[in-house]
């Protein structure tokens, strides 16, 4: 069976970066949430001692904190600075600036919206560092009722659509006479999609690996859909069927931001040695077993 992997898939450079700063930490240290969303990584790293937590009220004093890619707002940094406790600071720089770029807009007196989801945590770390006083907005229709103002700044959640973001802008150009436009949205979403659907359109099928739980997954297998191409979502390699794979040749694969290599490389591998009626190709090692 031919497999290919999309050009760009699995981590995303700040959760690749985050992931990496969890693991080099020392035992006893906190995340402030579940460094990602993903229960294989989550468990690895509870086994290494890195434990989640919720808030920082559960830590003690002088304990070490990693804050996750999504960031956190002002406050978090202050109550830690109270508690003596280590910062280990994972934000992705993407989600930074657009917090700095929402402090900036608000510190000028300027109305600030911000487009995303409005219970994703990187949304409300960006609103925190907006001192709460930001509009969030997720549709066109809801940029409608957006009132007129002087100035207007306006921050993306880094991983929201970039179509979708253009259209928003459009109508909130015309609810200002000054619009302070901070073009925050990341390109790996993007480029994970492209390359997924450039992949779909090559293959049998696709096998899309990574959590129910995860938005950016999900897409994924939409859009491996809409180009019509069978395409399976799994968590883990254990659910594969291979069965499905019957009479197939050439099959694509991809991951969410959030899929870590190695589960990636154990979906591959199954897959590279599946013969095309869908049984296993036997290694030379199980031959030697018998
Ligand atoms: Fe950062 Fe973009 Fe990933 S904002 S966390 S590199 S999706």
């Amino acid at each position: 069976m031919k497999v290919i992997k999309a050009e760009a898939c699995g981590f995303c450079y700040g959760v690749r970066r985050a992931v990496e700063m969890a693991e080099n930490a020392e035992a006893g240290t906190h995340t402030l949430g579940p460094i990602i969303h993903n229960p294989q990584v989550v468990n690895r790293l509870a086994a290494q001692g890195v434990i989640p937590i919720e808030t920082l009220d559960e830590v003690m004093d002088g304990s070490i904190v990693l804050i996750r890619s999504h960031g956190v707002g002002p406050d978090s940094y202050e109550q830690a600075k109270q508690k003596n406790i280590v910062i280990l600071d994972a934000t992705c720089p993407h989600v930074k600036k657009a917090q700095l770029d929402a402090k900036r807009i608000i510190d000028q007196d300027e109305k600030l919206v911000i487009i995303g989801e409005k219970f994703h945590p990187e949304v409300i770390s960006i609103s925190q560092w907006g001192a709460n006083r930001a509009i969030i907005i997720e549709t066109e229709k809801e940029a409608e009722k957006v009132s007129f103002s002087a100035n207007l700044g306006v921050v993306a959640q880094t991983t929201f659509s970039q179509e979708l973001f253009k259209r928003i802008v459009a109508i909130l150009e015309t609810k200002t006479n000054h619009l302070d436009l901070n073009m925050t949205i990341c390109t790996a979403t993007q480029q994970r999609q492209n390359a997924a659907i450039a992949l779909s359109k090559q293959v049998d099928a696709m096998i899309v690996v990574g959590g129910r739980n995860s938005a950016n997954t999900r897409r994924l297998a939409q859009v491996c859909e809409e180009q019509q191409c069978p395409t399976y979502h799994i968590e883990t390699a254990e659910e594969l069927q291979p069965l499905r794979f019957k009479g197939m040749k050439k099959i694509g694969i991809t991951a969410g931001a959030s899929t870590p290599d190695w589960i990636i490389q154990e979906v591959v591998k199954i897959m590279e040695n599946l013969q095309a009626d869908g049984t296993e190709v036997m290694s030379e090692e199980l031959l030697d077993q018998y």
